[in-house]
């Protein structure tokens, strides 16, 4: 049972959720990220999924009003009338034959948690809701993982390659900006670099209106950024038609763990309504599995994710190596050394654990975005990835210590691993529903 300062923390991320709530659909923030966003929006839906489980499904029915003729799950629907224009602009969907006529979308994906999101979701409903649920629901999860495999691992390699770092979710990982810095740039970027003209895109960015520019992504990357969605644009958001060299293709080990995860959980639903997964899916939902264990480099213990044209492992410690353990992939003894690095305090264990990068690394910085701080939603992943291997008690000192750092600084979209102190956005969703799961669930695994 909760305590009491739990119980008044679940009220608390009851009370931002509602805040957020725009008729069937949650914003990440209200004045910040006033649309929908497709990880965000799972992560809102476990959150009220055993407290609400009708929001909770329409939450996820709200994100397939976005989905494309082909399968893709965008990773934002924008919202009408909201006052931010300039996003919407950048993708111009409706161009896109396959793109939906009555919503605006953006053309790329986000982390594919949705299957997850829909089992735990179903679970919470009526016995009588829960199998129209998933009758509804499945063919289009279907057609999400097809597109996945069909157009993002056309080598059926098993991993999926991610054209854009927004899609990572994790947007300014360094492995990445890494990349991102090496791709071929267009002269007049390379000038503005050059001659330090960058922060001129500040007058033109939304986030740093609202957010100190050191807490946000730098006016260089975010620049590379938007060269990249304009060379993507060009090329139809297809991966095979992006010019080697003017892209950056990553298989990238955050993603491919999420997919691992969700292939796992769209199986299962598949078995509730009897139904089964055709045997060329089910062919690569395994070989994705096999394939992160390509991801792992053996001297270092950790996975990294790979550069998709040079084949090589970008050896920059982030928090994404401790997501395979959410799939449960790695073996008994990957997996300790896994948690033995989790537990190092010099690197991802300082005070307020988990950081998005390990705090002795060259890249770390304790204030801006994926580059340092802790994030409550891979927090929550780390946990359910901790309880799949065992590791419970590590598991409950870590949901512990996600919920007493929310409890002191609020529902801030990141946070200081060193101090604690909030950043970003206030009153973000995701803070709010995942601490929901986790005052209310000894574990987050769906
Ligand atoms: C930031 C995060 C991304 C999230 C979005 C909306 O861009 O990096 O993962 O989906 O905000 O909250």
């Amino acid at each position: 049972m909760p305590d009491d300062s739990h119980a008044e923390l679940a009220r608390r991320a009851g009370e931002v959720l509602e805040r957020n709530r725009r008729g069937d659909w949650t914003c990440p923030s209200r004045d910040f990220y006033p649309h929908q966003w497709l990880w965000d929006s799972c992560f809102v839906a476990i959150g009220l999924a055993r407290h609400d489980p009708q929001r909770a499904a329409q939450e996820v029915r709200a994100l397939f009003r976005g989905q494309w003729a082909n399968g893709m799950l965008p990773h934002m629907i924008f919202a009408d009338g909201a006052r931010d224009a300039g996003s919407r602009r950048i993708w111009r969907s409706k161009t896109h034959p396959d793109a939906p006529r009555d919503v605006e979308t953006s053309c790329i994906t986000q982390p594919p948690l949705v299957s997850v999101t829909v089992g735990r979701v179903a679970e919470n409903l009526s016995a009588a809701d829960r199998n129209a649920f998933l009758e509804e629901l499945f063919p289009k999860l279907v057609a999400y993982h097809e597109w996945l495999y069909r157009e993002r691992d056309p080598r059926q390699r098993g991993l999926v390659t991610l054209l854009h770092p927004w899609e990572c979710g994790l947007d300014t990982t360094p492995p990445w900006m890494r990349a991102l810095r090496r791709m071929a740039q267009p002269w007049w970027l390379r000038l503005a670099l050059r001659w330090r003209l960058a922060r001129g895109a500040r007058l033109f960015r939304r986030d740093t209106r609202y957010l100190p520019s050191g807490e946000r992504a730098s006016d260089n990357d975010g620049l590379r950024m938007l060269v990249l969605i304009q060379r993507a644009k060009r090329h139809g958001f297809a991966l095979e038609r992006m010019p080697p060299g003017e892209s950056v293709l990553i298989e990238d080990l955050a993603f491919n763990a999420f997919l691992a995860f969700a292939n796992r959980s769209l199986g299962e639903i598949a078995d509730t309504i009897g139904q089964s997964l055709h045997p060329g899916l089910l062919d690569r939902c395994h070989a994705t599995e096999v394939a992160l264990e390509e991801l792992w480099d053996e001297t270092s213990g950790q996975y990294y994710s790979r550069d998709a044209q040079t084949d090589r492992l970008i050896k920059l410690p982030t928090i994404a190596t401790f997501l395979p353990l959410l799939a449960g992939v790695p073996s008994d003894e990957r997996a300790q050394r896994l948690i033995a690095l989790l537990r190092e305090p010099s690197g991802f264990w300082p005070r307020y654990p988990v950081p998005s990068v390990a705090t002795d690394a060259p890249a770390f910085d304790a204030d801006r975005y994926w580059k340092g701080p802790t994030w409550v939603n891979t927090n929550w992943a780390i946990i359910a990835g901790l309880r799949a291997c065992g590791e419970d008690e590590l598991a409950r000192e870590l949901r512990y210590r996600t919920l007493e750092l929310v409890a002191r600084a609020g529902f801030s979209e990141y946070f200081s691993p060193l101090t604690g102190e909030g950043y970003g956005a206030d009153d973000f969703s995701w803070t709010a529903a995942l601490a929901l799961d986790l005052v209310e669930g000894e574990s987050p695994a769906p």
